[in-house]
């Protein structure tokens, strides 16, 4: 029977944690505001909008809410990044990626200020990660190591496997791995014997974007398995990129999905905010 790692328990922690560190800075007089920016309706979208905006108040912290049409152009939203840049209340900066395909991505991450960028997703941010100079964390892979760390899941010397090589969640999560002293494995849809690598991992970390996918074959006895995916099933119901029930008798711990990574990413968010509002 495996621990399940609860991630809904551990974020309120964090938030908590958060707010009266917020509440400490905003009697020295240190406040700010994050700006949220979602341009169209995606509606998986305007969940974690929403989401984020219920953190901020949670936290007290001001939220500013840009909802832009479908069809705002690549210009605009860069005139507006620029606007947000130069406002001194605002400390963080967050565009609700996807964009939709008219825009480019890579330009609108690169227009946000890197003190701003609470996603931790400008190439600064990655450099200044990559070789460990301070900076702003991407959310989902650092909200993982708190899962882990605060879960007393133990890093260094472990092997790490790790599927998917996102810019979002894969290659950071190897970065943030190796930075604990784990020996990092990176898979992906290219990788010959899947099964084989993931079954000598100690610490298995799914973020292929394939619903249910990684079953019993793939885990070994005693593993911690970390599931980023989130869908939804044939009866509307969430689910992610491991099949819960063969997985967890197998595992030592396991993230259920709702309630596993998905709260640590705002909890995350929520950090690199409150750490923007602390540097100003
Ligand atoms: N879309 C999916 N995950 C994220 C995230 O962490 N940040 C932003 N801005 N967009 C996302």
């Amino acid at each position: 029977m495996a621990k399940i790692i609860d991630g809904k328990k551990i974020s309120q922690q964090m938030k908590d944690e958060l707010k009266e560190k917020a509440e400490r800075l905003k009697e020295k007089g240190k406040t700010g505001a994050l700006a949220v920016i979602q341009v169209g309706q995606d509606p998986a979208s305007s969940v974690y909008v929403r989401n984020k905006k219920n953190a901020c108040a949670y936290i007290g912290i001001e939220s500013l809410a840009y909802e832009l049409p479908e069809e705002t152009t690549e210009e605009e939203l860069l005139k507006l990044i620029d606007e947000l840049n130069g406002k001194e209340q605002v400390k963080g900066i967050l565009v609700q990626l996807p964009l939709p395909k008219h825009i480019c991505e890579d330009k609108v991450i690169r227009a946000i200020s890197p003190k701003k960028d609470v996603d931790g997703f400008h190439p600064q941010s990655v450099g200044a990660m990559t070789i460990g100079e301070p900076g702003f964390l991407p959310c989902t892979p650092a909200g993982i190591i708190q899962l882990l760390k605060r879960s007393d899941v133990e890093i260094g010397g472990k092997h790490c496997v790790i599927i998917g090589r996102s810019n979002i969640v894969g290659k950071p999560m190897a970065i943030l791995m190796l930075r604990e002293n784990a020996t990092v494995t990176v898979t992906h849809s290219k990788t010959k014997n899947l099964k084989e690598i993931c079954r000598q991992a100690d610490i298995l970390i799914v973020a292929m974007g394939k619903p249910q996918f990684i079953g019993a074959e793939y885990v070994k006895e005693g593993a911690v398995v970390i599931d980023v995916g989130i869908h939804r099933d044939e009866n509307n119901k969430l689910c992610g990129d491991v099949k819960f029930a063969e997985a967890e008798p197998l595992a030592s711990a396991i993230t259920p999905v709702p309630g596993g990574v998905g709260p640590m990413t705002i909890a995350m968010l929520m950090n690199n905010c409150v750490q923007s509002i602390e540097e100003e």
